[in-house]
């Protein structure tokens, strides 16, 4: 039996709500069909975005959209995704499966999206095919208030108030898709780039995100940060606000056979469990190296790849990234979450790759039909952390699982945060295939506690929603608790996610 002990009266630190921030990428039908149907769609939309699917998103409450990409990012060239859509070129979208991009979601129809979805926006710019000016005149069309070329363009396009681009990503995986740059080359492109990232607007200024590692690329991070960073003084900007990783869990850790999404083993469940524990180490080492040359509150780390990447869904476009997702996957959201929120001082924004219809994805789509994935659920259940203060806790007694030496895992991850109204947030996920696991959960600074809400995602390792099946897995009323004084005795299913809400 497990003990959770947590400390009511003692935070930690803050859980910056971009943690749980999306990405939508060209690629595949993540934009096309996903999210956006075009305004003469007979699918019901509100400017072209589907009804259906930004409500869900609000409901499970997005905080920042990483767009256009992704590799797409460091071919696409934002002046074809303005002005009428019929005047809009028709690219290859060379990266993902040579299709036809029309173009007709751009920067004007983001904003839309952004809007609508209530998030913040994360606009990554090219380096790779791109040029300074191109991206300087980006930057100046979205946010220059006064006249200007790209201003007025603006204007007569149809947007007479500026946006608000709260980060920008100078570039993306430029040691790879992003034009196979070495560290030392991409560090001093970024220093020129940035320097053209203007604030326009001074009461909104632009966060830069500088291209960081893949994986465990410690020397490109050395790099970068050496060659890169650069803090201004007060009333100055500095060379950048964050730096990025990607780590994706790949289960088999072969790009040519990474594993099914949905047909999998014990094994290989706890191996993937296993292999997304590895965010925790990336995230210290990056993050030490980080540390070297700028204080954490001046540049954090942004996760802005991470999740699941198994084998396309057989009879699928390879280059669309298509796959349907599990309970695994909700357990993988959860180990992620749960790291992210206890290095929260260091992480400032995360964003899982990606949002509908590509890889990880919260929200799958076919013709007018949409499912809900475990995945969503799991961020429907952690949303109340958003925005929260991370509370000190410590778990006894917590048993290992997993099938391989060597490849064991604790069993129980879990995170507690306190909102500004005072409620404290537990989240618990049991990791173990088949065995359930009581919790006692014992809190101290707190009087007379009544838990207010109590819901869980469980099911089969491999249980996923389906369109004939849409509601296999969903979020449900949670029972199996009693309190006992201070302390609350839980009661966690087999592969679960567990929500309570306490108050005094
Ligand atoms: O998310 C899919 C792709 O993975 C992105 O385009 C790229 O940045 C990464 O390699």
């Amino acid at each position: 039996m497990a003990k959770l002990c947590i400390d009511g009266k003692k935070t930690e630190g803050h859980i910056n709500p971009e943690i749980y921030g999306q990405f939508a990428e060209h690629l595949g039908r993540g934009i096309y069909e996903g999210i956006y149907v075009g305004e003469d769609s007979e699918i019901p939309n509100t400017n072209g975005m589907r009804n259906d699917v930004v409500a869900a998103l609000k409901e499970m409450k997005v905080p920042v959209l990483r767009w256009p990409g992704g590799c797409f990012a460091d071919e696409y060239h934002w002046k074809d995704g303005i002005g009428p859509k019929q005047n809009r070129k028709r690219i290859v979208n060379v990266n993902w499966g040579n299709t036809v991009e029309d173009n007709s979601f751009g920067t004007h129809e983001f904003f839309e999206l952004c809007k609508q979805l209530g998030c913040k926006t994360y606009i990554n710019g090219n380096v790779g095919s791109g040029t300074v000016q191109e991206m300087e005149e980006w930057i100046d069309y979205m946010t220059f208030k006064g006249e200007s070329p790209m201003a007025n363009l603006r204007r007569e396009n149809g947007h007479e108030d500026t946006w608000s681009v709260d980060y920008f990503g100078v570039g993306n995986e430029n040691w790879g898709c992003g034009g196979n740059m070495t560290p030392q080359y991409y560090a001093n492109l970024y220093r020129r780039y940035q320097t053209f990232v203007r604030d326009y607007d001074n009461e909104k200024p632009i966060a830069k995100i500088c291209c960081g590692a893949n994986s465990d690329d410690y020397e490109w991070t050395e790099e970068v940060m050496k060659t890169c960073h650069y803090k201004a003084p007060e009333h100055l900007h500095g060379f950048m606000d964050g730096l990025s990783l990607h780590y994706y869990t790949i289960p088999r850790g072969d790009w040519t056979n990474k594993g099914s999404a949905t047909k999998f083993d014990k094994d290989e469940y706890y191996t993937t469990l296993y292999k997304t524990k590895y965010m925790e180490e990336l995230i210290r080492k990056h993050t030490n190296i980080m540390s070297k040359y700028a204080d954490p509150k001046d540049v954090g780390l942004i996760v802005d790849e991470w999740g699941c990447w198994y084998d396309v869904e057989p009879g699928t476009n390879p280059g669309f990234l298509y796959q349907q997702n599990t309970m695994r996957d909700a357990m993988v959201a959860a180990i992620n979450f749960d790291i992210f929120n206890h290095n929260c001082n260091v992480v400032r924004m995360a964003n899982i790759a990606q949002m509908v219809n590509v890889l990880a994805s919260s929200i799958l789509t076919e013709g007018e039909a949409m499912i809900l994935t475990p995945t969503y659920y799991a961020f429907h259940m952690y949303r109340f952390h958003q925005d929260a203060e991370l509370v000190h806790t410590y778990l006894t007694e917590n048993s290992l699982v997993g099938t391989k030496e060597g490849e064991q895992i604790e069993k129980i991850t879990q995170t507690v945060s306190k909102g500004s109204d005072g409620i404290l947030n537990i989240t618990m996920s049991n990791l173990s295939v088949d065995s359930e696991e009581t919790v006692d959960v014992m809190i101290s600074g707190v009087e007379n506690i009544k838990v207010l809400e109590a819901s869980s995602l469980n099911g089969k390792m491999d249980a996923c929603n389906t369109f004939e099946q849409t509601d296999a897995v969903q979020e449900m009323e949670f029972t199996e608790y009693s309190l006992e004084g201070n302390m609350i005795k839980v009661v966690l299913p087999p592969c679960s996610i567990v929500l309570l809400r306490v108050s005094e």
